[in-house]
């Protein structure tokens, strides 16, 4: 663990933010001794078609975990990201389109005043392909301003959306299809990243052969490229041209589901995390604000994908609730090279950059020549998501990218948690690098000790990280069994929202996130259960058994390090590595793909037959000389074997 210290004051004028050390404190202590009065007043920068007269409604006593937040109020998410604001900014750019290739593809700029045509008439097309209220949309898109549209279509029929990351292959999409039972499935002919082209229409093919017959398919023709067609798919684009551009926004409950998330967990299959209408656009739209430090005139960029949550909130909801300019990026840090992100922050006058520390230490070992390069005088605030940020990279984007005059906030969320969680704020917080130091109004962690659950008080502590009570962004059920929502986040330590993340509160009372301690991991910012990926791996057909770890890995944060135990007959090679790997890709997607194939003639089990996965971890990091006790094991020996073969020797 790095020392703790204060980074020396940089040139950040903090006299223009919304919130400074002081103002903090006070709003902090009103979040947390009347939430009621706090975030009915914060209801407020919504547009509600019936006010709200109740604020929170929440419980998490067991049995009965229940969270509603202004239930009584209606409104359209779709409305307050665009209607409301054309009459002040309707020629306002809402959206900055960067394409994958600026060699094939211009930029767009997109106005609200045309976002508005286009929501209205993709939510026309919808409706006539007989999507009604309530009823869920897959989402499997590149990054093109149709996303965005698709998204707010579905908001403003009251339709769900479940975005799937176009890297997912098609039997992961077949299950997210399935697991909400969609009645459409929007996808494009291809999508370009990188200079490559992932054919996502026949991975769409693919994955409905899996599913009911009347699912209907949306495609938008991004690329021109050859797909097939078939009497379930319609043409997007053409049909907007044909559609009216006026759709009036349906009324919803507060409550109603916005969207739907599939997200990795310790065990089995992904969850569907549920996101309802009203709490979590105000969440999205006030942790924006202030996180970031957003004013008029901003130009927000924020490099997620809106396949994962940050994009949700940080792309499209958050910043367009605002009002903001946000700017949508369809390709990679790296492409056509090293430079990408500055040049597009120049050519954008980009005044917020939001990206994984993953990505910054990519761009870090590239060199610091591709960020001088450019003008990056317009930017004021920085921001990290997804992993913690090692003092290396937040010291080189900080001087480096920043000039040492821009705050960097490292936000600690979770897709389940709707927005940012613990934070610094821009010239409010004393910068230390690597911590997460704050919480958020409203959110109240607390440290407990993992065997006994006991609150841990006082500075200076370690334990995992809950929180007592609930938020307006939090995620209200895992769709179609609330029973296992309890489970995972209620059922180990009861009364508290349990993260699944460790932490450490320093002397100053400043959280540090130290890491998932489920069996999650933390690849390239990407959340993997490693179930998931055993259970790929024990599809194959040569594979009898399979145990999967993360390790550290300089540039992902974690890589994938599997075990496999190969079927009897079966011969270890190198080819028959690259054959799982390959197939873990295929069955998941290219972020599963493990790093490291260890064969294991036998793994580390109880005599219970409980493989001992502390043991596994340890091998993985290469720090195998304090393994702990292994006299429960069955078979001790198997331990020196995975010892002598280990692939992450140092
Ligand atoms: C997990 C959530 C919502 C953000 C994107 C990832 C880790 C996230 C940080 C941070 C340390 C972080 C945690 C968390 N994480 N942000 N700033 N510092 N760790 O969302 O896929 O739901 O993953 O990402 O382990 O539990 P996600």
């Amino acid at each position: 663990m790095p020392k703790d210290h204060h980074t020396p004051s940089s040139g950040f004028d903090a006299s223009t933010a919304h919130v400074d050390a002081d103002g903090y404190a006070r709003m902090y202590q009103a979040s947390v001794q009347d939430p009621d009065a706090f975030w009915g007043e914060q209801g407020k920068r919504l547009d509600w078609m019936t006010p709200y007269t109740k604020v929170k409604n929440t419980s998490f006593a067991p049995g009965n975990i229940d969270i509603r937040w202004f239930e009584d109020g209606t409104l359209n998410v779709a409305a307050n990201c665009i209607d409301r604001h054309l009459e002040t900014r309707g020629d306002q750019t809402a959206i900055i389109w960067e394409p994958d290739d600026l060699g094939t593809d211009a930029p767009q700029h997109i106005t609200y005043r045309q976002l508005h045509d286009k929501v209205c008439r993709m939510a026309n097309v919808l409706l006539d392909l007989g999507v009604e209220k309530g009823d869920r949309v897959v989402i499997y898109l590149p990054m093109i301003p149709e996303a965005a549209y698709a998204m707010l279509a579905c908001a403003r029929i009251g339709a769900i959306h479940s975005i799937v990351f176009a890297g997912f292959s098609p039997d992961a999409l077949a299950a997210r299809i399935q697991g909400c039972d969609a009645k459409l499935v929007i996808t494009a002919d291809e999508a370009p990243r990188g200079g490559r082209k992932t054919p996502l229409k026949s991975n769409a093919d693919q994955a409905l052969l899996h599913c009911k017959d009347d699912v209907s398919c949306l495609v938008v023709k991004r690329t021109g490229g050859q797909t097939t067609w078939t009497a379930r798919d319609r043409d997007c684009l053409a049909l907007m041209e044909e559609a009216s551009d006026e759709c009036p926004p349906e009324e919803m409950g507060a409550e109603d589901p916005l969207f739907i998330l599939y997200t990795s967990g310790s065990t089995g299959q992904p969850k569907g995390v549920v996101h309802t209408t009203g709490g979590y656009l105000v969440y999205a739209s006030l942790t924006h604000e202030i996180v970031f430090d957003y004013h008029e005139g901003d130009v927000f960029w924020c490099t997620a994908d809106v396949g994962w949550v940050t994009g949700h909130s940080y792309i499209v909801y958050g910043p367009l609730a605002n009002g903001a300019t946000t700017v949508m990026f369809e390709g990679v840090p790296t492409y056509p090279d090293a430079g990408r992100f500055w040049e597009t922050c120049e050519r954008h006058g980009v005044t917020q950059f939001y990206t994984a520390p993953t990505a910054i230490r990519a761009l870090m070992g590239a060199g610091d020549d591709w960020v001088k390069k450019y003008d990056l005088s317009a930017l004021r605030v920085l921001g990290s998501v997804g992993e913690p940020i090692n003092p290396e990279a937040w010291n080189w984007y900080n001087e480096v990218v920043g000039g040492g005059r821009c705050p960097i906030v490292d936000t600690f969320w979770q897709t389940e948690t709707g927005g940012h969680m613990l934070t610094p704020l821009p010239g409010a917080t004393k910068l230390k690098p690597g911590a997460a130091q704050q919480p958020f109004f409203g959110v109240q962690p607390v440290v407990l000790e993992p065997t006994s659950g006991k609150v841990i008080e006082g500075n200076d502590v370690e334990g995992v990280l809950c929180i007592a009570d609930s938020w307006p962004g939090q995620m209200r059920t895992v769709w179609g069994d609330h029973a296992r929502f309890e489970k995972t986040y209620f059922g180990d330590y009861a009364g508290y929202y349990f993260s699944g993340d460790g932490c450490r509160r320093d002397a100053d009372g400043d959280y540090w996130i130290t890491g998932r301690v489920d069996d999650v991991i933390n690849v390239s910012g990407h959340r993997m259960g490693t179930a998931e990926v055993e259970s790929a791996l024990v599809a194959h057909e040569k594979v009898a058994e399979a145990a999967v770890v993360g390790y550290p890995h300089d540039v992902k944060g974690q890589g994938i390090y599997a075990y496999v135990t190969l079927m009897d007959g079966q011969e270890p090679s190198d080819a028959l590595r690259k054959e799982l790997s390959d197939w873990v890709r295929a069955e998941i997607g290219p972020i599963a793909k493990p790093d490291l194939v260890q064969w294991a003639p036998g793994l580390p089990k109880t005599r219970s037959g409980k493989i001992m996965r502390r043991i596994l971890r340890k091998i993985a990091e290469d720090d195998f000389g304090a393994l702990g006790d292994t006299s429960t094991l069955a078979d001790p020996s198997v331990v020196d074997d995975l010892i002598a073969n280990r692939m992450n020797r140092t």
